[in-house]
């Protein structure tokens, strides 16, 4: 059984579905969708062990033609030298504007397949098939794609929606534990922006997804990919109500430059991030010391390791925030459990003693 969640946005409207074992039924779907011939299989070394094969089989049974491109994992190699490298192999396979991108995998390959296709021949469709919890319930949806640059992540990218997203679950089956709590993180952001009963959910039921329990995993993609398509669908390009995504991001984004690409994962620097802005929030008055302390009890369930970070990196990194605007930081605070607001004006001082609190610091 599959569930059709869909995304709203004018022009380039598109399902997402979800569901269990389900790779085997996408060549239907694409056919619906009007996918071409051609296929440029965008994805990684790891991923590509288990899941290439069974998709290609089911592809290529259907008709397609499938280029495969398998990178090696990791986000460094999320720039724009990759993109060129993947741009090539497209090239000299002859992919044309009637070919499609199809990115499988978490969301390196998904931001990263997503901007060779918004790019590639001045723009072709791309099909999302996620495989990490983070790509089911955030990256994989909403249309932003993109490539790190070394002063900033995601510095360079553009708005390229999905002609579908195809979220089997089963795929979870085989990720690593450190990859599920990075997908929690933006799991539990949910819950922090915009749904108290995700949040209370997860209070209650965090040890089901440790365990990869099938129901838990599919609860969790459903809610959180609802929520996101409902916050896509009403501010596209981030005019408005679509900021409130980035709680956790302001700081989370710093450490995770500041720790050098690829050794704290996104969402580990989003549930580090969460913890830090919660603290900032109390400080200010803006959240309840019980609701604070319920957010970081939560977060603190899901263990996360970080280096020991420069204070001075960290902050430098904030201070290049695609959010800020006219040189002022902006933040995304809980006021409360299902709340956020936008505060800019945050005293530099109160930030470095959240930071300080939460993460080892040097500097
Ligand atoms: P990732 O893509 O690096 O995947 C994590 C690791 O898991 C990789 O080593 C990969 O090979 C492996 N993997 C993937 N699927 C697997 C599976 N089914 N079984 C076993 N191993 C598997 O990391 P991620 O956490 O998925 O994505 C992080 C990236 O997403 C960051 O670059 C972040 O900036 C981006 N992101 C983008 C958005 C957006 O809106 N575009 C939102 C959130 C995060
Ligand atoms: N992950 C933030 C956004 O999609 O807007």
């Amino acid at each position: 059984m599959t569930k059709t969640i869909r995304v709203g946005v004018p022009g380039a409207s598109h399902d997402v579905v979800i569901g269990y074992d389900i790779l085997q039924y996408l060549p239907r779907a694409l056919r619906r969708v009007g996918v071409g011939p051609t296929i440029g299989v965008v994805t990684d070394s790891t991923v590509a062990r288990t899941w290439l094969g069974p998709l290609r089989r089911a592809l290529e049974a259907s008709g397609h033609s499938v280029i495969p491109v398998v990178l090696r994992p990791g986000e460094r190699r999320k720039t724009l030298q990759t993109v060129g490298s993947v741009c090539g192999r497209l090239l000299r396979a002859g992919v044309g504007r009637d070919g499609c991108i199809l990115a499988l995998g978490g969301g390196v390959i998904g931001d990263l397949a997503g901007f060779v296709a918004a790019t590639y021949q001045r723009g072709i469709p791309v099909v999302q098939v996620p495989t990490t919890l983070l790509a089911q319930v955030d990256s994989a949806l909403g249309g932003k794609v993109g490539v790190n640059h070394a002063l900033g992540k995601n510095m360079i990218g553009a708005f390229h929606q999905p002609t579908l997203v195809w979220s089997d679950t089963a795929c979870l089956r085989t990720l690593p534990r450190r990859e599920l709590i990075g997908g929690l993180g933006e799991v539990v952001k949910y819950g922090i922006i915009s749904d108290r009963r995700l949040f209370e959910w997860l209070e209650s039921n965090l040890d089901r997804v440790f365990a990869l329990s099938a129901a838990g995993l599919r609860f969790v993609v459903e809610r959180s990919a609802s929520i996101k398509a409902r916050v896509v669908a009403a501010d596209e390009r981030e005019h408005g109500l679509r900021v409130i995504l980035n709680h956790g991001h302001t700081v989370g984004h710093a450490l995770e430059a500041a720790a050098g690409y690829g050794r704290l994962r996104h969402g580990e620097a989003v549930l580090l991030g969460m913890r830090i802005e919660a603290q900032i929030a109390a400080w200010m008055g803006l959240l309840s010391e019980e609701h604070r302390r319920r957010i970081v009890g939560l977060i603190d369930r899901v263990p996360v390791a970080a280096p020991r970070l420069s204070l001075a990196r960290v902050l430098g990194h904030m201070g290049r925030d695609k959010k800020n605007r006219r040189g002022v930081m902006r933040f995304v605070l809980a006021t409360a459990i299902g709340r956020v607001q936008v505060v800019e004006r945050v005293d530099p001082a109160l930030i470095a003693d959240a930071i300080r609190a939460s993460v080892r610091t040097r500097g």
